[in-house]
């Protein structure tokens, strides 16, 4: 198993290009299953999740082959409607299947998706909304089997904003007779590029970005050819970097607004921050100073997936301040790894109190979870000497080539094997 060497304090220059969007373009190869057509995603990032989602698309009986930053998705072949146990633990959002199978083959049966890491991760939500449309489900040995003979569209109302049940209701009502109404839709970016997927396959849909999604019917196309938004997270996790370590960089091809809620933090911290319409220059130098209490929320609330990697930004800045984990139940795992590295944090349920301390000192840590384990890399970029991070592979599940991002702008991060690497 490989690990991540960094040798911090060198301050990031440069200009990158941002990959394509991990949480985008998820549900937009689930959507390429609803009719039998012929998909090409265009900007589509290189990560195992997305792997794991290509071979789920094979199991169904899909083709789904990469050229570069193409995948080709021709799902007229499908031939199953189950997602089995080891395909599911690959990745725990493969749950966003099931009302894409549920729209194309009126019958569903996956393994029960586990929890992760942020907690228990429930599906609840997501079972209330396919039951609108009449699916029956029933749970057995772990296992999830939904019928809909006949789904009828319906209004279904979400008690919270959550986004891979939006999705999945989106996807549902694709596969329904009659209007569908969504309403308390989740609001983020990537449900606005699932709606301009599904516009392109002949899905008559409005209102992804606004509280309620309208699906009036549709006539499917063949082939639809889309190009995956950039992934404002990781976004969001160069720009906090940049903060840590100092320097000057610029983001290409990306839309300013997705992030504004951590590009207006990190300005706040004292970082220069210039918006053009499609790029984002952060220019930090010297000690920043605490960001104003950050509370995480749906969006266009602080996004959750953002709250490791401000926070990593945030551990040398002078003050104190407080974060609090509203969306997520255990989000703060990587807390007790960045105090290793000297960072100054308590935990007390939901909230983080970050005081700033002068400086951080490379040493050995375990990556807990994607975003936290990126919050690692963002600390140890702005810390003393070396840092190890290992598991890496949690990271490796969002994060496109993230070495040759980081180094291409300056920075020294370089894979070891473990066995060769100092003991954790
Ligand atoms: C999506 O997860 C993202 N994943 C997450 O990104 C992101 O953190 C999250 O949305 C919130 O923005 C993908 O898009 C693949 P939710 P999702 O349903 O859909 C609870 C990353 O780092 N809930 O909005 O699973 C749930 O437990 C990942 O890229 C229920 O209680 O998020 C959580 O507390 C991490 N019942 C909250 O709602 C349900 O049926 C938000 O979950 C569903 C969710």
């Amino acid at each position: 198993m490989s690990v991540w060497k960094i040798s911090g304090g060198r301050a990031l220059h440069g200009e990158i290009k941002i990959q394509g969007s991990k949480n985008a373009v998820l549900p937009i190869m689930s959507a390429a299953i609803i009719k039998g057509c012929e998909t090409e995603l265009l900007n589509c990032p290189q990560l195992s999740d997305v792997e794991a989602a290509m071979e789920i698309l094979k199991h169904l009986g899909c083709t789904a082959e990469r050229e570069g930053d193409t995948v080709y998705i021709d799902s007229r072949g499908m031939n199953r409607t189950d997602i089995p146990h080891d395909l599911m633990r690959e990745m725990r959002s493969s749950v966003i299947f099931l009302g894409a199978i549920l729209a194309r083959a009126n019958e569903a049966e996956l393994s029960y998706p586990g929890g992760c890491e942020l907690g228990v991760r429930p599906i609840d939500l997501h079972l209330e909304a396919l039951r609108c449309f009449g699916a029956e489900i029933s749970e057995q040995g772990g296992n999830l089997f939904c019928r809909g003979r006949s789904l009828r569209g319906a209004r279904v109302n979400l008690s919270f904003p959550s986004v891979g049940a939006t999705e999945n209701a989106m996807l549902a009502a694709c596969g329904a007779a009659g209007e569908t109404v969504i309403t308390n839709a989740a609001r983020e970016p990537e449900i606005i590029d699932l709606q301009a997927y599904l516009r392109k396959l002949g899905v008559s849909i409005w209102g992804a970005g606004t509280p309620t999604i309208t699906i009036s019917g549709f006539v499917l196309r063949d082939r639809v050819g889309h190009r995956v938004m950039t992934d404002r997270i990781v976004a969001a996790t160069a720009l906090c970097c940049a903060a840590s370590a100092g320097g000057r960089i610029t983001l290409r091809d990306v839309v300013p607004a997705y992030f504004e809620t951590v590009t207006a933090a990190l300005e706040q911290m004292g970082c220069r921050i210039d918006r053009k319409s499609h790029s984002v220059t952060l220019e930090a130098d010297g000690r920043l100073h605490a960001p104003r209490p950050i509370a995480t929320r749906p969006y266009p609330g602080f996004p959750t997936d953002a709250q490791p990697l401000l926070m990593a930004a945030a551990l040398k800045a002078e003050g104190t301040t407080a974060f609090t984990e509203n969306i997520f139940e255990s989000r703060y795992r990587h807390a007790v790894e960045l105090n290793r590295l000297g960072a100054d944090i308590s935990v007390v349920g939901r909230v983080a109190v970050v005081t700033g301390v002068k400086a951080l000192v490379g040493a050995p840590v375990k990556a807990t979870d994607l975003r936290g384990g990126a919050a690692l890399i963002t600390a140890a970029l702005g810390a003393r000497g070396t840092t190890t991070v290992y598991d890496i592979g949690h990271v490796i599940r969002g994060y496109e080539a993230f070495e040759k991002m980081l180094n291409d702008l300056g920075a020294d991060v370089h894979y070891e094997d473990e066995r060769l690497a100092p003991v954790g």
